[in-house]
């Protein structure tokens, strides 16, 4: 199969298992546990059916509008720590996607590339998650620097107090501290374009932490960064940055409503639903069921993001009819990246907007906008 024949994200991620080393594909396609929490997200993402009304003669406008801003398409790239390890320059592959179509792309605090270059190749389209440090100088560094860098939306991620149990991670031998022994050799050697490509590029590291400790190495850094992030999170804490942010906030890992209205309540201007697409909480309830319960709790005037096993345009628009403001994808455009550089970056964009418009026109549905439960099917399990 070549990346001009993959007709879906699926084929982009068989392509991407055969192109980089084992450990890389786990790490990018597993979940935590038994990953039960993985396959709900999918199972019940699928429930979630839509009922198209025929002869309405639209022709769907896919614009979402989101704080005062329009975007072409309602989905955007979700924050991905690592991402280059995946193949080496994908952040920026991903970036530029976002430039091209119209779509956000969030920028981790722990990418593999500094904010500002994402923020450079998106072009004005980057927004940036923060992983709450315990040192209060960081947090606030890191917050002038994306606004220095012209970003006005920021992610809290709220659903990382500690580490998930990445099985996957630990079988292929892809823990820190990093100890490349005959294991990880063997997986490199099955990969030898990776291989190249990553010894050309040199090894991903934190650009986005490194100016805080100096130039250490990696192994340092690693053990800084899961030292760093603030293992006892508390709301008084999301609520100091909200004070300290003049952008936009979204509280990003929310799966209940009770937790959404907390974040609103302390000045949130939108929560993103997720448990982090399976690779946290293992028994986490799937994001589409907590999307239509907090949706059906907060009313029609809440802003909610939502992500977790979008594969599709037609996922994009399941997500949207059951309450989604907006929709994020995360494994999707790296499974593109690992899969065929940036022409697989690219496919994966071009079909997940080309299946949002296909799936709009076959539903009878003439916007993004006005997409509501009224495309659900009855007797849909994630009914809001
Ligand atoms: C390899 C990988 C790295 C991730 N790193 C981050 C991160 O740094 N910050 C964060 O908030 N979420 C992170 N996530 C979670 C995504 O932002 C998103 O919630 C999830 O991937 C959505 O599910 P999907 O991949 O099935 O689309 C990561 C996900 C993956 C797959």
């Amino acid at each position: 199969m070549t990346i001009n024949h993959a007709a879906s994200i699926g084929d982009l991620a068989k392509l991407a298992r055969w192109r980089i080393p084992g450990f890389a594909f786990g790490f990018l396609d597993g979940g935590s546990g038994e990953e039960g929490g993985l396959r709900r997200n999918r199972e019940r993402l699928e429930a979630a059916v839509l009922a198209p009304k025929a002869c309405t003669g639209a022709k769907p406008d896919t614009t979402a509008s989101l704080f005062g801003r329009d975007y072409a398409l309602p989905f955007g790239a979700a924050p991905v720590g690592m991402g280059n390890l995946l193949w080496p320059g994908a952040d920026l592959m991903v970036a530029r996607q976002a430039a091209r179509l119209g779509f956000p792309v969030v920028a981790s605090t722990v990418a593999t590339t500094a904010l500002e270059d994402i923020a450079a190749a998106a072009e004005g389209h980057a927004w940036f998650q923060l992983y709450v440090s315990r040192e209060e100088r960081i947090n606030r560094d890191l917050l002038a620097r994306a606004w220095a860098a012209g970003i006005r939306e920021l992610v809290i991620t709220v659903d990382v107090p500690v580490a998930g149990d990445r099985r996957r991670d630990v079988r292929n031998r892809f823990i820190l501290p990093f100890k490349p022994g005959p294991r990880f050799v063997a997986q490199v050697a099955m990969a030898p374009l990776w291989a190249l490509s990553t010894l050309r590029a040199g090894s991903p590291g934190f650009p986005n932490l490194t100016r805080y400790v100096g130039e250490v190495d990696g192994k340092t850094l690693a053990g800084f960064i899961s030292s760093q992030i603030k293992d006892d999170l508390a709301w008084d804490d999301v609520r100091a940055l909200r004070d300290l942010w003049q952008g936009r906030l979204l509280i990003k890992g929310i799966m209940t409503a009770a937790d959404a209205r907390t974040a609103l309540d302390l000045g949130a201007d939108g929560i993103w639903v997720s448990n982090h697409g399976g690779r946290q909480l293992d028994a986490a309830p799937a994001a589409i069921d907590s999307l239509a319960a907090i949706r059906a709790a907060l009313g029609k005037e809440a802003v909610i993001l939502m992500d977790g096993s979008i594969r599709s345009g037609e996922d994009v628009v399941r997500a949207g009819a059951t309450g989604a403001d907006f929709v994020f994808c995360g494994r999707a455009f790296y499974y593109g990246a690992a899969a065929a550089g940036e022409g697989g970056a690219a496919r994966a964009a071009d079909l997940l907007a080309a299946d949002v418009r296909r799936t709009l026109t076959q539903i009878g549905c003439p916007s993004w906008m006005g997409l509501d439960e009224g495309w659900l099917w009855k007797e849909s399990g994630c009914r809001p």
